[in-house]
C-alpha cells in the first residue's frame, strides 16, 4: 500500500534525510587509501551514536539476505554494487567506492548513496560516476505530481542505456517513510506514461546504479554482496525525495565534504 506523508511528516523526513546527508560527506571525508571498510562503519556508527540516531541496515534481515546485515553502512568497491558489507578489506589507489546509508531519526527513516574514487581517478570510472549522478537527477526531475511512476524509471534507464552502461533491473528504489522499505518498487528501467499516478505526498528513494559491461550480476557467497558478473566496476547513487505540489524535492541534500 502506497502511503502518502503530510507536510509535517515529509519535514521531519527532510531531518533525519540531513542527518544522513551528514554521516555520508563525513564517511567520504574519511575514506582513503589505507583506510579500511570497517573503519569507514564505525566512523558511521559512532556519528548514529551522537546524534541518538538508529541504524536502519544493523541486524535487517529482507528474505533475500543470508543472515542479519552486519553493518551500519554498504560499503560495496569496484566490480561491488550493492550490500557490500563493511569488511577488513583496505581501500587502494583508484578504487570506486560506494557508500549506501539510511537511518533513522526521530520516527522517520531516509535513505541516500553516493559513489567516488580514492586515490587516483580515472576517466571511465569518472564516466560511470557522473552519468549514475546524471540518472538520478533525471529520475528526480521526472517525479512531478501528474506524472507515472513510468517517466522517473525511463528517465533513469535511458541515460545508463545512452551511456553504453549495464542495467540490472531487479534492484530499485521504494517508498521510505517509518521504515526503510515501503511500497512503491521505484524500478531503473520501465516505460514513459505507465505505472502509479505520482501524487503530492509520495515519498520515495530513487536510486540508479550502472555497470561499466552487461546487464548480469551474481551474488557472492555472503549473501549479500551484488556483483557485476563480468566483473566490470559499478556505481550507485541514491536520494530520497518528495513528490510536491511545487515538484520534486531532496531531502538528502549533499553536504559539500573536503575530498
Ligand atoms: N539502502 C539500501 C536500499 O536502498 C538497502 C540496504 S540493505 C541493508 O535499498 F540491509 F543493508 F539494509
Ligand atoms: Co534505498
Amino acid at each position: 500500500m502506497v502511503e502518502l506523508k503530510s507536510h509535517e511528516e515529509i519535514e521531519r523526513i527532510r531531518v533525519a534525510g540531513g542527518f544522513v546527508a551528514s554521516v555520508l560527506a563525513g564517511v567520504r571525508e574519511k575514506a582513503a587509501v589505507g583506510v579500511s571498510l570497517l573503519e569507514l562503519d564505525a566512523h558511521a556508527h559512532a556519528m548514529i551514536d551522537a546524534a541518538g540516531a538508529h541504524s536502519v541496515y544493523l541486524g535487517y534481515h529482507p528474505s533475500f539476505g543470508a543472515m542479519p546485515y552486519p553493518g551500519v553502512l554498504c560499503t560495496s568497491v569496484n566490480d561491488a554494487a550493492l550490500h557490500g558489507l563493511p569488511s577488513s578489506y583496505v581501500l587502494a589507489d583508484g578504487d570506486l567506492l560506494s557508500i549506501d546509508f539510511a537511518a533513522e531519526l526521530g520516527g522517520w527513516v531516509a535513505d541516500s548513496a553516493l559513489s567516488f574514487q580514492v586515490g587516483t581517478p580515472d576517466a571511465e570510472s569518472a564516466r560511470l560516476i557522473d552519468v549514475t549522478e546524471r540518472a538520478l537527477a533525471a529520475g528526480i526531475a521526472a517525479a512531478k505530481p501528474g506524472a507515472r511512476m513510468g517517466d522517473i524509471s525511463s528517465a533513469i534507464g535511458q541515460i545508463g542505456r545512452d551511456a553504453g552502461f549495464g542495467i540490472n533491473a531487479d534492484f530499485g528504489g521504494h517508498g521510505v517513510g517509518r521504515t526503510m522499505h515501503e511500497d512503491p518498487h521505484v524500478p531503473n528501467l520501465g516505460r514513459a506514461g505507465r505505472g502509479l499516478p505520482l501524487r503530492p505526498g509520495l515519498v520515495i528513494a530513487i536510486e540508479p546504479w550502472f555497470m561499466a559491461g552487461g546487464d548480469g550480476y551474481h551474488i557472492d557467497p555472503d549473501g549479500w554482496t551484488i556483483r557485476s558478473a563480468d566483473g566490470s566496476r559499478t556505481a550507485h547513487a541514491e536520494h530520497t525525495i518528495a513528490v510536491t505540489e511545487d515538484g520534486p524535492v531532496i531531502l538528502t541534500p549533499r553536504v559539500p565534504s573536503a575530498s
